[in-house]
């Protein structure tokens, strides 16, 4: 890497971004093409992301990653935002062109070209989609234009019923979308005939790895299961999805594909998707063994 004056750097600003897989795949992505950039991260706190806006302006960073708690917050502060992003309501990545910050949200495509990659296209399909946060509205918005029918289940029912009327209002009231308490209940009978499922819930997330949102009965062999989860990597949905002959996705699979996303809007150029996958899968595989040896260690005191 020959780091000068005139190298571009991108960043990711959240809290907490210390686990963040994300400077391990874009740095990889720019050496693998040659390309003059690095990739850093920065925790920021809510009380100062109107410094950092006002730090990327003056150190003229070239891009930037926005996770959470600050998706939202970090709005009033650019200077415009893409058709996609405007209508979502929430920022993932920002352009500086030119001295202008502009917000993207790349959650949606992110998801999108998971599936497609995954070989199931979500065009045409019956999807559930559980959960109604962040996650679950930006990838919403991308399903609800081109699947047959979305449904989402909520643990708190009005939060997916606001869901559905921002769907409708914004993407107009022909389009098929139900919303249901997250229960039992509603996921048997939802998913009989769904095509897809997919988890943008934080349940089965480390350290509650022993948990699923959906119990093992209701999946079956000709069901997609894509999980936003990616810590553990194989969460116990997807692993019993796996058992009953699912397909599975995993959360890195969307992690990757958004971040290509985010990387094509810095650079204008195609992401090397390959390339990113090994690089975080490495790392994950570091992490694990350094994390056994600390507990072999520990064990040997
Ligand atoms: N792979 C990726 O690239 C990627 C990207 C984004 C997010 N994610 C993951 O996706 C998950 C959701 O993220 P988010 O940003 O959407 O979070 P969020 O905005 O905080 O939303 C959390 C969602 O999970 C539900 N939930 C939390 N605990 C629950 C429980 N015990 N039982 C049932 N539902 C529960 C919440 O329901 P209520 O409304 O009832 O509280 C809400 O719908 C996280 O695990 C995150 O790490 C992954």
């Amino acid at each position: 890497m020959n780091l000068s004056g005139k190298t571009r750097i991108c960043a990711l600003i959240g809290d907490p971004v210390e686990h963040s897989l994300s400077p391990v795949i874009q740095n990889a992505a720019f050496k693998h093409l040659g390309l003059d950039y690095i990739y850093l991260a920065f925790n920021v706190r809510a009380d100062r992301l109107k410094d950092a806006v006002s730090g990327i302006r003056a150190l003229n960073m070239h891009g930037l990653n926005v996770t959470m708690p600050h998706k939202i917050a970090v709005i009033k502060y650019l200077d415009g935002l893409d058709e996609t992003a405007s209508r979502v309501g929430s920022v993932n990545t920002i352009l500086n062109s030119d001295g202008r910050l502009i917000g993207y949200t790349t959650d949606g495509v992110g998801a999108l070209n998971a599936l497609k990659s995954a070989d199931a296209d979500p065009s045409g399909k019956k999807v559930v989609i559980l959960g109604a946060g962040g996650s679950s509205r930006a990838v919403s918005f991308t399903l609800a234009e081109i699947a047959s029918e979305l449904v989402i289940l909520n643990r708190t029912f009005d939060r997916a019923k606001d869901l559905k009327n921002v769907l409708r209002r914004v993407l107009g009231n022909e389009l098929r979308i139900k919303a249901a308490p997250l229960t039992d209940e509603y996921l048997k009978k939802e998913l009989e005939d769904a095509d897809i499922l997919i988890n943008a819930t934080s349940v089965g997330m480390k350290p509650n790895s022993d948990d699923t949102p959906v119990k093992r009965d209701y999946l079956r062999k000709d069901l997609v299961v894509f999980d936003f989860v990616y810590e553990p990597l194989e969460t116990r949905l997807l692993r019993e999805a796996r058992l009953a002959g699912a397909k599975v996705i995993d959360g890195l699979s969307m992690l990757i594909h958004q971040g290509a996303a985010s990387f094509r809007i810095w650079t204008g150029m195609k992401a090397p998707v390959e390339i990113m996958m090994d690089a975080a899968l490495k790392r994950i595989k570091q992490l694990k063994s350094s994390a056994s040896n600390n507990v072999k260690e520990d064990a040997a005191l």
